[in-house]
């Protein structure tokens, strides 16, 4: 066992208007399986280049073993795998490389083939057996579930499980909770560490703002009733007071004395009260409102939207899969599901009108307007005012949406390029919940996407009842919304 002690870290990107982190002091044990989680943009990668030493920061950094990060940065997927691993990490001993392999069930052929032609599952496993091919480092990995189908999250939950000595960032509930020992929240106002899972941390969550929704309203209760009767009891001794301006035998001392006695607890109260208002302040800081979403849904007259039977892709001589049959109607959720390479993202291509060889039958409603989400976003430039404008969306619409979905309004002001890969997402994800259309088509729409905004896009999904076809790997989320699944088999 080792300490890796963080104190007094402070540190905000140049430009900024807020620190990110602010004075954190935090003692994590290299022995740790250390699951993290904090909403999008709330600072889980910086966190974690903050450890590789990639910023300068305020405060220290004590580091018992190097670190290293996934995933790696590729620049060239064109080269053979083997080679672009030796550029990656180049001390890597290959049966160790190989042994990881294995228990991450790849083939080791793969090793000698261009990166490019290996599916996304393949590319990440192959990444984290590099990662862990080299001992006595403390491993950071960031994210390694998007693009892996439902049995690569096991195989990769369940390798994960048997090593120690990292620290893990995932939106996936159950993913992580049969990972990790110990946990990091970054919450809105604060962070913390617990021994335990996601779902330890999501219970005391859960109590912790339970008891301060109800101190707050018994405190707002409290307040009303101090403003109220201080009130009263300064309208009192002024009008005690008053009396003695009139004529008569009055004991003038005796009046004074009163209004004097009554102002005083009026100012007691008042001081009751300031402290009343200053406890609620405290409160409901780390209270994350599940807000919802709303939809523009046009319905079309045609019945069905889609209509496809004996239906395939083709490449080279075969098919991919085996040919299928599907219909898309008014209010239908349809799923497709299949590992990685099974020709899912083709059949949206082929929906799509793109260039991808097909066989069968496949129908689509004329003048369909669709608004599609694509598993890959493409790179932005500029900032959000300047995608409001190329892309022609309403505003207001577009903000209210992303303000719901999290970001703050300096977030609006900040280049798109330098946004988290979730709120990178979030932006395609708003875009077309904006648009107008009959037929949505979101291709892994919560790869990056933080637990609260999957719960919101599953609630909007269940009141609006748009007709969709969604490729998603999240189960928990599947089992909510999908009205019909369809399973590609090779
Ligand atoms: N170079 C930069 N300049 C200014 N702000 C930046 C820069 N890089 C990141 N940020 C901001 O810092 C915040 C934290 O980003 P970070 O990538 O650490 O979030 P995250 O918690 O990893 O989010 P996600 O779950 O989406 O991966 C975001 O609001 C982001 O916009
Ligand atoms: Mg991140």
């Amino acid at each position: 066992m080792a300490l890796i002690n963080i104190r007094n870290l402070t540190f905000e990107y140049p430009g900024s208007l807020e620190p990110i982190f602010n004075d954190l002091d935090l003692k994590l044990d290299t022995d740790w399986k250390l699951g993290f989680i904090g909403r999008n943009g709330y600072g889980k990668t910086t966190f974690l280049k903050l450890l590789m030493g990639k910023f300068s920061y305020k405060g220290s950094i004590t580091k018992p073993l190097p670190m290293a990060y996934f995933p790696f940065s590729v620049n060239n997927y064109n080269i053979m795998t083997l080679d672009l691993l030796e550029t990656l990490q180049p001390n890597f001993e290959l049966w160790r490389l190989q042994k990881e392999m294995n228990l991450l069930e790849v083939r080791e052929e793969t090793l000698y083939l261009p990166f490019s032609v290996l599916s996304g599952g393949e590319q990440t496993k192959i990444l984290l057996a590099l990662l862990f091919a080299e001992e006595e480092r403390f491993l950071l990995i960031d994210e390694p579930t998007n693009h892996l189908d439902t049995h690569g999250r096991e195989v990769v939950a369940k390798y994960l499980e048997n090593k120690k000595g990292f620290i893990l960032v995932s939106h996936d509930r159950e993913f992580i909770n049969s990972i990790v020992d110990h946990i990091l929240i970054i919450e809105k106002n604060k962070i913390v560490l617990q021994r335990g899972t996601y779902d330890t941390w999501e219970q005391n969550k859960n109590l912790e703002d339970q008891y301060e929704l109800e101190q707050n309203q018994k405190l707002r209760k409290e307040i009303r009733r101090l403003k109220q009767s201080a009130r009263e009891k300064a309208i009192w001794s002024d009008n005690v007071e008053a009396t003695k301006i009139g004529s008569g035998p009055v004991d003038k001392g005796y009046i004074g004395h009163k209004a004097a006695k009554m102002m005083k607890r009026s100012k007691t109260m008042e001081m009751r009260y300031e402290k009343a208002v200053e406890e609620k302040k405290k409160l409901l800081k780390n209270i994350e409102p599940i807000e919802p979403l709303q939809m523009n849904i046009l319905e079309h007259h045609a019945k069905p939207y889609i209509n496809a039977e004996d239906f395939t892709i083709i490449y080279g001589n075969s098919n991919i899969f085996k040919p299928i049959q599907f219909l898309v109607e008014n209010g239908d959720c349809i799923v497709f599901k299949g590992d990685n390479g099974s020709g899912k993202s083709s059949i949206i291509k082929a929906i799509l009108g793109k260039d991808v060889p097909w066989q069968g039958r496949l129908e689509i409603a004329k003048g369909l307007i669709i608004s599609y989400v694509p598993q890959k976003f493409h790179y932005v430039n500029g900032n959000i005012n300047e995608f409001v404008n190329e892309e022609q969306l309403d505003k207001t619409k577009f903000l209210t949406i992303l303000r719901k979905l999290g970001f703050s309004r300096n977030q609006f002001e900040i280049p798109i390029e330098n946004f988290s890969m979730g709120q990178k997402k979030k932006i395609f994800l708003a875009k077309s919940i904006c648009e107008k259309a009959n037929l949505f088509i979101w291709d892994e729409p919560l790869n990056y996407i933080d637990v609260i905004s999957r719960i919101q896009i599953e609630n909007m999904i269940l009141e609006y009842s748009p007709t969709m076809i969604l490729i998603e790997h999240d189960r928990r989320f599947i089992d909510k919304v999908a009205t019909d699944i369809i399973e590609l088999s090779k």
